[in-house]
């Protein structure tokens, strides 16, 4: 008999297949999204909470600024090289929710309203990702989902969001923290609409508890580790050690639709040298990272421009196989060597 044809041959498979479904099923948050590291910009670490429109017109966190974020990245070539989602990150949100609890953003600085805005972005050819958390306050102090999870998520899906980064400050405990990051994954699906979910569920954790991994993988497309990056060499450096020293445990779980996030892109800002910014753009290469920048990309200097424009860099950020690089060798404080595999 060849084998596989008999009786005990066709259980093999069928147990095989079974198998392989389980696998798939809770390997990862399956809503098909996220396949290769997201790539896109966030306002947060270039424009932090900066809600003074009177005093600083052109740079505060109003639909302007993002209206323009889309108008370059469509004409200027980013879009052609895959940047694709505008995020807005905190400080976007009126104080309080409307008398039916629902959310709503500045009325001055958001006048048109985000549905507005993500039809605009959309216009485009492009995404818009949005912020909220976990908790009863986002960490600038803005109304917080705790509560209103499906409420929120119903919202989103109605303005047209197509990501959501959900932070993690002002959680009432662990349980909460982790039970809301789920909710709001299940919230999000059951929306129907195609949301990237950006978590920071580990971050949040690893103050008390070794997270679990293989959970956050179930519920998110991408999550933060460590805190937030700043715009110099030493936050980089922070971040490369930290994710180099936890490669046994984080390396292992990224991969299509859920990827480790080592947080945004600086290049093209104040603080890293020329050779510092090739070693960010090569490493949140090799570390399979959501490339999202953040910058001004209305001035920025040309080299950092090509740099975040380079093809190459970027085609082994967005290999298929999506298999995470990790560190081979410290062979001295300055000096590691990475090794990653690419599909051929
Ligand atoms: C936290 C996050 C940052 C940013 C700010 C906004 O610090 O880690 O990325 O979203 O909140 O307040």
């Amino acid at each position: 008999m060849e084998p596989g044809k008999g009786i005990g041959g066709r259980l093999l498979g069928l147990l095989l297949v079974a198998g392989l479904a389980l696998l798939r099923g809770s390997w990862g948050l399956e809503n098909g999204l996220a396949r290769t590291p997201v790539m896109g910009w966030l306002h947060w670490e270039r424009f932090l909470c900066n809600v003074d429109c009177r005093a600083d017109p052109h740079n505060c966190i109003s639909e302007q600024l993002y209206m323009q974020m889309a108008d370059i990245m469509a004409a200027e070539g980013w879009k052609d090289v895959g940047y694709e989602y505008v995020c807005i990150d905190d400080c976007w949100l009126a104080a309080r929710r409307d008398d039916n609890h629902r959310l709503q953003p500045d009325p001055l600085r958001f006048p048109s309203g985000i549905k507005h805005l993500a039809d605009y972005v959309h216009s485009k050819g492009l995404k818009l990702g949005i912020y909220q958390d976990v908790g009863t306050h986002t960490c600038a102090g803005y109304p917080g989902s705790f509560g209103f999870y499906e409420l929120d998520a119903q919202t989103f899906a109605e303005w047209g969001v197509d990501l959501l980064k959900f932070d993690g400050c002002n959680f009432i405990n662990l349980d909460m923290l982790i039970e809301g990051y789920k909710n709001m994954s299940l919230a999000l699906n059951q929306t129907g609409r195609n949301i990237v979910y950006s978590c920071e569920w580990p971050f949040y954790l690893w103050p008390f508890v070794q997270p679990n991994y293989t959970d956050i993988r179930k519920y998110c497309n991408q999550w933060r580790n460590h805190g937030d990056i700043s715009d110099s060499w030493n936050s980089l450096k922070n971040i490369i050690s930290w994710t180099a020293a936890h490669q046994s445990v984080i390396q292992p779980v990224a991969g299509p639709g859920g990827w480790n996030d080592p947080d945004m892109l600086v290049i093209g800002n104040f603080g890293l040298s020329k050779d510092q910014q090739v070693t960010q753009m090569a490493l949140w290469a090799i570390m399979a990272a959501p490339l999202l920048m953040s910058n001004d990309l209305r001035n920025i200097n040309p080299d950092s421009k090509a740099l975040l424009q380079n093809q190459y860099i970027i085609a082994i950020n967005q290999d298929p196989l999506g298999i995470q690089g990790h560190r081979v060798t410290r062979a001295s404080h300055d000096f590691n060597c990475w090794s990653l595999m690419l599909r051929r």
